[in-house]
């Protein structure tokens, strides 16, 4: 799977998706992430992104056509017109992101994200160029990179092969609408006092097993 990102903050991504599992995915070649600069799809010499809203009111507005040209860009010359490819606009008054979305997305072979700033993105991108807009939470950022980190990360985790423990994977999916898991401790058994449960030391696996689905239901 291939993400493409579109943003003004190009440096934001590196660090962290080439550390860890993101960055071990990429090594391997399971995910691939490419984060276009939006200035690069301008065409005045200041590089202008953004202007003054139409009606008045504070703040700037995402300009129409440089997002525009970076997605056709991307379709065109990047990946072919792939017909699995998705837009997707971040936005606070978008469709909540949740593990079914992030289930749903990680079948896409692209997924274009672009990433929203300032007051806003003139409402044309939402009409005619993104497939969704998409909001990580009730709250409101100030752009749209650390949803589209976030995005990525809970996508990511979900392709075959990208979480080095299968089972891991396997066991947390069995209810894929049901999030909560069991409480994992490790050594040692006691600290300051703080005490592991005396099952998860007992060595029975189906105690364990049964202590496990009881806090999982809790
Ligand atoms: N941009 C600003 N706030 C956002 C949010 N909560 N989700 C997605 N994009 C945003």
């Amino acid at each position: 799977m291939t993400f493409h990102i579109i943003t003004i903050f190009p440096e934001i991504f590196n660090s962290y998706f080439n550390e860890s599992i993101i960055g071990r995915a990429k090594k391997e070649g399971k995910v691939a992430l490419k984060v276009y600069n939006l200035r690069d799809f301008t065409e005045d010499k200041h590089k202008t992104v953004d202007d003054t809203p139409y009606g008045g009111g504070p703040g700037m507005v995402f300009k129409v056509e440089p997002i525009t040209r970076c997605v056709e860009f991307i379709k065109r010359d990047e990946i072919a017109n792939d017909e699995s490819t998705r837009v997707i606009l971040t936005s606070a008054k978008g469709d909540k992101f949740s593990q079914k979305t992030a289930q749903k997305m990680s079948t896409i072979e692209h997924l274009i994200i672009i990433c929203g700033r300032y007051e806003g993105v003139d409402e044309r991108i939402a009409d005619n160029v993104a497939d969704a807009e998409v909001s990580i939470g009730d709250y409101v950022l100030t752009g749209g990179e650390l949803p589209a980190m976030i995005m990525v990360d809970a996508i990511t985790r979900l392709i075959p092969g990208v979480l080095g423990n299968k089972e891991s994977l396997e066991i947390e999916s069995h209810d894929r609408c049901d999030l909560s898991d069991y409480p994992v401790y490790t050594k040692p058994n006691s600290f300051c006092g703080w005490d592991v449960p005396d099952v998860l030391l007992s060595g029975n696996h189906k105690k364990i097993t049964t202590w496990r689905e009881e806090k999982r239901k809790k």
